[in-house]
């Protein structure tokens, strides 16, 4: 049997691995504008962390968990996601006595989920989390880094789902009248629906199945349940996006599957993505480091797959900015030219330029071509003719313009040349 990659994973190689870098790259810019640091923490956790955090009746953590005993007979969990882990380092290292509470991880997430397109058993995300700030505004700081995100690399036709699912005062009559309605239409459920309608009720607004998506069509609308303070927050943040000029759409029945949430609640979907077309998502988690043993500490934030970013802007057509040539290749056409090539590679590569030298003795010809293959803006080749006189080829390979110049001005030389 030949050995394969786990089911649900990718390997990242090739110009999808360029593609990734420079998408990081842009996130990192963005971050760094709005003043985010990176936090990094341990790829798993303490199963309670995410029992605790997620919710116990939510999918992840009752069917899609990677957890396992280690040898000291403790119940670990791979991270399935980010926000319980950093609200765990947050609780446990003191970082309320930070000056800065705003932090981004680029990380992986696994999920045992059902592979499909743009489902992954092992997905990264990029994700932010704001703490100690509950003012609206920090709700719409973190939709407009991602939205800013997006449009840096080229979509700027995405929209933000918006909702707002009351707190721990304003939930609970929510919930009495949407049990009432859910008792009702129970029979016409599918069979997961009438299991969360014993455990969790609310996840029933998560179902992708049509028919129960047709019956839930005139649910109450949790929006419309909100007490005062809720529902202020969720008014002035629609005022201050449409200030931002972040288009939105309220939609009611948003809840999102993750158990922490409290206020805002919002989703980024693009069509190019097929049935999981999520491509971000967070919101506002107020009790969560509360239920960590804190004291409450208000708290934002998203989520956002790279893959799927990735092949959202593979199905727009945006060309990614990718420089896949290089600027230097050195080849040698005899065992003794090879050496002074590396030196002079060694040199290019100090001058911050950048360089690949074929280490194999091989003709002209064939340096040239390996060039080319390679995108160099120019090649060196130690030939043999030049070799005695202590000379070098260069060719620039746009313009096949070749000059004849000492080992001694290479330097120079392609400072100049590739100065241009
Ligand atoms: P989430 O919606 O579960 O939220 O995941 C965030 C994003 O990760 C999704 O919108 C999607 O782009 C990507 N994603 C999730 N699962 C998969 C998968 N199996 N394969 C590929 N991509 C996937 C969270 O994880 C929250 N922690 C977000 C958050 C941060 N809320 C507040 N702060």
């Amino acid at each position: 049997m030949s050995l394969q990659a786990p089911r649900g994973t990718n390997d990242i190689y090739g110009s999808y691995s360029q593609k990734w870098g420079y998408v990081i790259s842009v996130i990192q810019n963005r971050l760094k504008r709005y003043d985010y640091h990176q936090i990094i923490t341990p790829t798993f956790e303490l199963t309670d962390v995410f029992k605790r955090g997620i919710g116990e009746t939510t999918d992840i953590v009752g069917k899609e968990m990677y957890t396992f005993e280690d040898r000291g007979g403790r119940s670990l969990t791979l991270r399935p996601e980010g926000t319980a882990s950093v609200a765990r380092a947050y609780v446990e290292r003191g970082m309320d006595q930070l000056l800065n509470k705003k932090f981004y991880y680029i990380a992986p997430m696994f999920r045992y989920e059902k592979p499909q397109k743009g489902r992954y058993r092992e997905h990264y995300q990029f994700g932010v989390e704001s703490f100690g700030n509950e003012s609206p505004l920090m709700d719409a700081e973190v939709i407009d880094l991602l939205m800013g995100t997006y449009r840096d690399l080229g979509l700027s036709s995405l929209e933000v789902k918006l909702n707002s699912v009351g707190c721990r005062e304003c939930r609970p009559g929510y919930e009495s009248r949407f049990e009432k309605f859910i008792h009702k239409i129970r029979s016409s459920l599918c069979e997961e629906c009438k299991n969360r309608s014993e455990k969790n009720p609310l996840r029933i607004l998560d179902c992708k199945n049509p028919n129960c998506k047709k019956v839930l069509q005139d649910t109450p609308q949790i929006n419309k349940y909100l007490c005062e303070e809720c529902g202020d927050h969720f008014s002035v943040l629609q005022t201050i996006l449409t200030k931002l000029n972040i288009p939105f759409q309220v939609d009611s029945k948003l809840v999102r599957g993750l158990d922490y949430y409290t206020k805002t609640v919002f989703e980024i979907t693009s069509g190019g993505l097929g049935s999981q077309n999520a491509v971000g998502g967070g919101g506002r988690y107020d009790n969560l480091l509360e239920s960590f043993g804190a004291k409450k500490v208000p708290a934002v934030g998203f989520g956002c797959g790279l893959e799927r970013l990735l092949m959202v802007l593979e199905s727009e057509n945006v060309n990614l900015p990718i420089d896949e040539g290089i600027d230097v290749f050195v080849g040698g056409c005899l065992d003794s030219s090879l050496s002074i090539g590396m030196k002079k590679l060694q040199s290019i590569r100090e001058l911050g330029f950048s360089g690949n030298m074929d280490f194999r003795v091989r003709n002209l010809k064939k340096h040239l071509q390996q060039a080319s293959k390679l995108n160099a803006r120019c090649a060196l080749i130690f030939a043999e003719d030049e070799y005695q006189e202590e000379k070098v080829i260069v060719k620039n390979m746009a313009e096949h313009q070749q000059e004849i110049i000492s080992w001694d001005n290479v330097e120079e030389f392609l400072t100049e040349w590739l100065k241009k």
